[in-house]
């Protein structure tokens, strides 16, 4: 397999900033200021809003306000469309005016987008794209998928000044403090995005970050490359060593070929810390590769890896939401899948385990977790609550919903 080597950069071991300040510093673009004053300005507001609730009945005060200041503090945390910018051709990122308790970031965090599809609100992970912005806006790029119900809408039918519901930023992806001397950013396809809000962070400190970087990056081909432009102009800068990779023209990276993986692309494999984010296979072939080797490896994953299936099983959703709907499942078949299939509004997050915006209360039956086999099982008024993103049914279940 051939890589294109974009340039190889001047490189130092030296970290000069630490990871975590300029993690704050992005962090603190976005942050709500802190608390202010409240005696006497909170008794007027609270008259205020007496009167105001006295005006608007019988509507309540909240909803009448989300018409006018969506965004308002205290409002439940949605952002404003303001701009959806093309990337690729399935590709787009998005600009987004968050709420005003919006929390802010770490780079390398997700956060969770809701968005109405035909009259269903469907939940999705995306990861925070952007480095420090003035404007105090944030940013996710997403990449549409075959079927993919809520990237295809982001993607190809989200317009600026649409509303869209948030999540606050979650996840343990994100650059140490201090900054390792060297390392490795390994990524294909959308796996770029967690990375490249980590990047644009680092180059953009007052102080730039001089690290050794170098970025393994495998795409579709060329134009399909995320952020292609940018990286190239990094790598020409000097900022990081790019090596970039087409399947159409290389191949599928074979991680552990020493003719062609990573040993022969990235010489110093060794003194590298690895953070890496991708396809499935990608990601397992590195856990593999790097467990054996004994290298420090940090995995973001989009996907839960499925590893144990087994004998599906009914699913009967008792419940005011469900309405009484019984879905035959596959032991291979998330119950969130099975149940979405069916109709049933579920609640849901990341769809990978991470999150638990998916649990529900398994009432009776059994259901298998599809990460590692373990079984729950549960009878009447045992109170046992499931993932439903990662279970599938093994055997007849009653979920209350
Ligand atoms: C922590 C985290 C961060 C993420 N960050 C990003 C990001 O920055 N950009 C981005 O584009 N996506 C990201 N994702 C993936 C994203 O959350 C959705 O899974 C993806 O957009 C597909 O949703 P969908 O509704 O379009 O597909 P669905 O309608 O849910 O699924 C359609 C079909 O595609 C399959 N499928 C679902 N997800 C994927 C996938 N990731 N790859 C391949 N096939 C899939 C399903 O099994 C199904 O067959 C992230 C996921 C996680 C957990
Ligand atoms: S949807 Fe996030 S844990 Fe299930």
């Amino acid at each position: 397999m051939s890589a294109t080597v974009s340039t190889t950069a001047e490189t130092t071991t030296e970290a000069t900033a630490p990871a975590a300040a300029a993690t704050t510093a992005s962090a603190a673009t976005t942050a709500p200021t802190g608390p202010r004053p409240t005696t006497g300005r909170a008794s007027l507001r609270q008259r205020l809003r007496r009167v105001a609730e006295a005006a608007v009945t019988p509507l309540e005060l909240d909803d009448v306000l989300d018409v006018f200041h969506p965004l308002r503090k205290g409002a439940d945390l949605r952002a404003k469309v303001v701009a959806v910018q093309p990337e690729t051709a399935q590709s787009a990122t998005i600009v987004l005016k968050p709420g005003r308790d919006w929390a802010g970031h770490v780079p390398g965090q997700y956060l969770r987008v809701g968005v109405d599809v035909d009259g269903v609100r469907l939940w999705r992970t995306y990861s925070l794209t952007h480095g420090p912005r003035a404007d105090g806006c944030i940013s996710i790029t997403v990449k549409a998928i075959p079927d993919g119900v809520v990237s295809n809408h982001l993607v190809h039918h989200l317009t600026p000044g649409q509303m869209i519901h948030l999540g606050q930023a979650d996840g343990d992806f994100v650059l140490p403090d201090p900054l390792p001397a060297k390392l490795l950013m390994v990524t294909a396809g959308s796996g770029i995005t967690p990375v490249i809000g980590m990047l644009r962070n680092m180059f953009s400190r007052a102080t730039p970050v001089r690290a050794d970087i170098v970025l393994l990056h495998s795409a579709l081909s060329r134009s399909e490359v995320i952020f292609g432009d940018e990286l190239r102009q990094y790598a020409a800068e000097g900022r990081l060593r790019l090596v970039e990779l087409h399947t159409d023209r290389d191949g599928m990276l074979d991680v552990a070929d020493p003719a062609t993986g990573l040993a022969a692309l990235v010489p110093d494999l060794a003194e590298r810390t690895t953070y890496a984010c991708g396809p499935v296979g990608l990601l397992d072939a590195l856990e593999a590769h790097h467990g054996e080797a004994g290298l420090p490896l940090h995995i973001e994953r989009f996907r839960t890896a499925v590893v144990a299936t087994g004998e599906g099983g009914t699913l009967s959703f008792t419940g005011p939401t469900g309405g009484g709907t019984v879905v035959e499942a596959d032991g291979a078949t998330t119950i969130l899948d099975a149940a979405e299939s069916a109709g049933v509004l579920m609640p849901s997050g990341c769809r990978m385990g991470v999150c638990f915006g998916c649990v529900l209360p398994l009432r009776e039956g059994a259901v298998r977790d599809l990460r590692n086999g373990e079984l729950t099982v549960a009878q009447p008024g045992d109170g046992v609550n499931i993932q439903t993103c990662i279970s599938a049914a093994a055997g007849p279940c009653e979920i209350t919903h």
